[in-house]
This record gives structure tokens, C-alpha cells and sequence, in this order.
């Protein structure tokens, strides 16, 4: 199994692309299932989880291909010849829940697998179900699977949900451009990666307008048609990676990236002390004099803090001159980086959804063990600037949200190299 091992203390200057966004992607590549023609997706990571979705379009009789590198992801789902998402892969990957809604308007069933627990938090399905109930299904549980049916085909309905979810509001989404007749979603979900989907179901014909607002309206399509998409970029990559720079010092600019996906975060690190211009090319950041300051964060759905980035900033405040709150709201286990991060000198206590943070002068070298995705590279900012070597293992977490990590910080000086542990 792979790790990485990192030498820390070096500032780091250059430039890292961002890639496309692994979340939207994910989201986008269901929207296959809607349709008989040909869907190309274009700027797409290259991340296991981009894979792992892959074989379960394929186990369901889509014709996948990756192109150019897996840049291009190209899709068909001509031929569907089966509507059953089966627990061997949902369970490595809970986006799988996202061919729900696509299968069940296209295929007036489906089987999907509950996901069953996760690291970051229990992660119910529930408001899943609630969106595709409220277009007309019947859900039922057995065998630890979620029967959906629609025999009538499914209708638009309005569908008001209770918390804002990402997902859950990216099913609604897809199931409604075939249902008869008008949807509402009220309290969606707003994050980019959601706007992403309805500009690329509407270039396949789909009418939706207000994606990007608390209510969007869908009326429904009797058919959709092939498109090809670009991935917007990854911000919480994007976010990673302004990071880097704010923990080491020295200047990077993120190529691809803009401060319209990640308004809530720039305005933290500023505060922090970091700066951060917008040039021709993306956001340029850097760390000039001294110490980061302590801030408070707390996390919220869009246009608020993301918790995907969470963790991170903990690395960064570990080393902040005086002390940082983080409050965790969105998921109820996402503090299990701390306890790793303490390992390498950082002084945290938590309480329940809340971290507090005793800033340290320095972190030092450790091994350690990466326990989800950004708990790890949350380790590997920590290490860039620890004195000493850092060995992060299971890094395999790694590999599913972040490409070529080690190079790219590489190339801004960082002594970082992936080892076989
Ligand atoms: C998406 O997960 C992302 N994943 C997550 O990224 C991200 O952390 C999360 O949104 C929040 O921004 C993908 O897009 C593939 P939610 P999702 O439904 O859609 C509760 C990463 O590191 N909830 O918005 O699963 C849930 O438990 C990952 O890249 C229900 O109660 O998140 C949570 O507390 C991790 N019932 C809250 O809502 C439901 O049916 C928000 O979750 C669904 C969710």
C-alpha cells in the first residue's frame, strides 16, 4: 500500500492547474442514464472514484470510455441491461445513490444498494427517497436495498426538503427532467457543482431554471438528448491547494481558479492574514509576513464554509498565533484528522462538532494515517510545514479526490515523493 512521505519547511513558489471537480462529475455522469445518446464529459479528473463510478455505469450496460488520459469521459447508455446498483460498489462509494433518480425516470425502476456507514458521519439517504416520493415513486426497503418504483411513470411535484443536501437535491433534479408535468425544489442545495448539472442537462434538453438559488423549477421533458459538457473546476481542490502556500509561505497561483467558487473560504484566509488576487489565469496566494492569525470558522452548505475544506484549514491553524475555533455542522464525525494532527505537535480539543485550536509555533514530523479524503491531505499541508518527515499512510483515501498530488506540489519545491509502505 502506498504512502507518502513529505519533508517539511520548504515555501513553497509555482503554479498548480486545478483539475475538474470530482464531485460534479460524479453527479454528471449518471445524467447518461437519462438518455439513449451519447453524453461527453470533458475536463474530467483522473480519481478513482471517477472509476469507480464508471464500473457501476458499466454494470448497468452503459458503454464507457476514457479518452484522451480519462480527461474526456465519454458516455452511452444506448442499451441499459440493468437497473440494480449493487452493495459491492455502492458500499466503496455513496455517489452511487446518484443513478437512482436518473434510472427510475428512465426505466420506471431501480434497486440501489444503501450505502451503509461512513467515516465523516451516519450519511442517510432519506431525503433521496423523500424527492423521488414526492415525484410519484414507491420506495421500499429489503434485502439492505432501496426497491424504487414508478409504474406510472413519475410526475412533478413539489419537493420541499428539510436540510439542504447536495445529493438528494442532485437526484431530485435528474428524476424531474422526464416527469410529467412541473417540479419544485425548495431549500436545494446551491453549490457549484449543481449548477454544473442543470447547465449540462439543459445543453440535453432539459428546462430548469433558478439552479444556483434555494428553488429550482424543472418542467419536465418528454425525452433528453446527448450533450458534451465541460467539468467545472474543483474548488475544494482549488481550496487545497491555496492552502499550501498559507502553510509554508511563498506564492502559488491555482490556475483555473476564481473566487466565485469559493467566496466563504477566501474571506477566512484573508482574514487569517493570506493574500489572494484574482489574476488572468486563476487566484495567485501568498504568505508573506509571519504567522497566520486565529479565526473562527463554522461550516454550512453554499455559499457558506465547506466542510470539505474543513480539515485543511485545521492543518493551517494548527501553526496560527493564538487560538481558532472550527464548528463542524454539516457532518456529525469530521474531526478525525485531530487526533493525527496532535500527533505531529498541534494542540486541539474537541468538543462534540466544535474544535478549538491552540496555535503552535511548529509542527513536527510524524507518521501518521490518513482516515477519509481530506482528513489526508489535511496531514500532508500539516507535513509541508512540520519540521522534519511526515509518512502519511493509507493514502489510498488519497487517490480518490486528489491527481498527482505529490507532483504538483512538487513543482512548486515541496520535498514530497509517494513510496511503497
Ligand atoms: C456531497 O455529499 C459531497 N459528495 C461531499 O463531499 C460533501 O462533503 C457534502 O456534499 C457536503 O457538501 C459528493 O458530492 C459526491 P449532503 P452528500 O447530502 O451529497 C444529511 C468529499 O470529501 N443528509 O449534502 O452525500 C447528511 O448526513 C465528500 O468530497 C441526510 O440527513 O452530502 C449531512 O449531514 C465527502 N439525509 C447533510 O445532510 C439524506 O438523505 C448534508 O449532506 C442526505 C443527506
Amino acid at each position: 500500500m502506498d504512502a507518502i512521505r513529505v519533508r517539511g519547511g520548504t515555501a513553497l513558489q509555482g503554479r498548480i492547474p486545478i483539475a475538474g471537480a470530482k464531485n460534479a462529475c460524479l453527479a454528471l455522469m449518471p445524467a447518461t442514464l437519462l438518455t439513449d445518446e451519447p453524453l461527453t464529459l470533458t475536463n474530467a479528473p483522473r480519481l478513482s472514484d471517477i472509476r469507480t463510478m464508471g464500473t457501476l455505469l458499466g454494470s448497468l450496460g452503459c458503454e464507457v470510455a476514457a479518452l484522451q488520459e480519462g480527461r474526456v469521459v465519454a458516455l452511452s447508455s444506448h442499451d441499459l441491461t440493468s437497473t440494480r446498483a449493487d452493495y459491492e460498489i455502492v458500499r466503496k462509494m455513496r455517489a452511487s445513490v446518484l443513478v437512482l433518480g436518473p434510472l427510475l425516470a428512465r426505466e420506471g425502476h431501480a434497486e440501489v444498494s444503501l450505502p451503509g456507514g461512513c467515516a465523516i458521519g451516519a450519511r442517510p439517504v432519506d431525503l433521496h427517497q423523500m424527492g423521488m416520493e414526492r415525484l410519484g415513486a414507491e420506495l421500499e426497503l429489503r434485502d439492505g436495498y432501496l426497491h424504487a418504483r414508478a409504474p406510472r411513470g413519475l410526475r412533478g411535484g413539489v419537493v420541499d426538503f428539510p436540510i439542504v443536501s447536495v445529493g438528494a437535491t442532485e437526484n431530485t433534479l435528474m428524476a424531474a427532467t422526464l416527469a410529467r408535468g412541473t417540479t419544485v425544489i425548495r431549500n436545494a442545495a446551491r453549490e457549484p457543482e449543481i449548477v454544473d448539472l442543470a447547465r449540462c442537462l439543459r445543453a440535453m434538453g432539459a428546462r430548469i431554471d433558478g439552479e444556483g438559488t434555494a428553488e429550482i423549477t424543472v418542467e419536465g421533458v418528454d425525452r433528453l438528448s446527448g450533450a458534451t459538457h465541460r467539468v467545472v473546476a474543483d474548488r475544494i481542490e482549488l481550496g487545497t491547494y491555496m492552502l499550501a502556500p498559507a502553510v509554508t509561505g511563498g506564492t502559488v497561483e491555482c490556475l483555473g481558479g476564481s473566487l466565485d467558487l469559493i467566496g466563504a473560504f477566501a474571506e477566512k484566509l484573508h482574514e487569517a492574514g493570506i493574500d489572494i488576487e484574482q489574476t488572468p489565469d486563476g487566484l495567485r496566494v501568498s504568505r508573506n509576513n509571519g504567522r497566520v492569525r486565529g479565526i473562527h470558522v463554522v461550516t454550512a452548505p453554499f455559499p457558506g464554509f465547506p466542510t470539505d475544506l474543513q480539515a485543511q484549514m485545521m492543518a493551517l491553524l494548527a501553526t496560527a498565533e493564538g487560538t481558532s475555533v472550527l464548528e463542524e455542522r454539516i457532518f456529525e464525525n469530521r474531526f478525525m484528522h485531530a487526533p493525527e494532527l496532535m500527533r505531529m505537535g498541534a494542540r486541539i480539543e474537541v468538543h462534540g462538532g466544535t474544535a478549538t485550536v491552540t496555535g503552535v509555533e511548529r509542527l513536527k514530523g510524524a507518521p501518521v494515517m490518513a482516515t477519509d479524503l481530506r482528513a489526508s491531505v489535511s496531514l500532508i499541508l500539516a507535513a509541508l510545514a512540520a519540521e522534519g518527515e511526515t509518512v502519511v499512510s493509507r493514502v489510498y483515501h488519497l487517490d480518490r479526490g486528489y491527481e498527482r498530488v505529490e507532483e504538483k506540489l512538487r513543482a512548486c519545491g515541496a520535498e514530497i515523493e509517494r513510496v511503497a509502505a
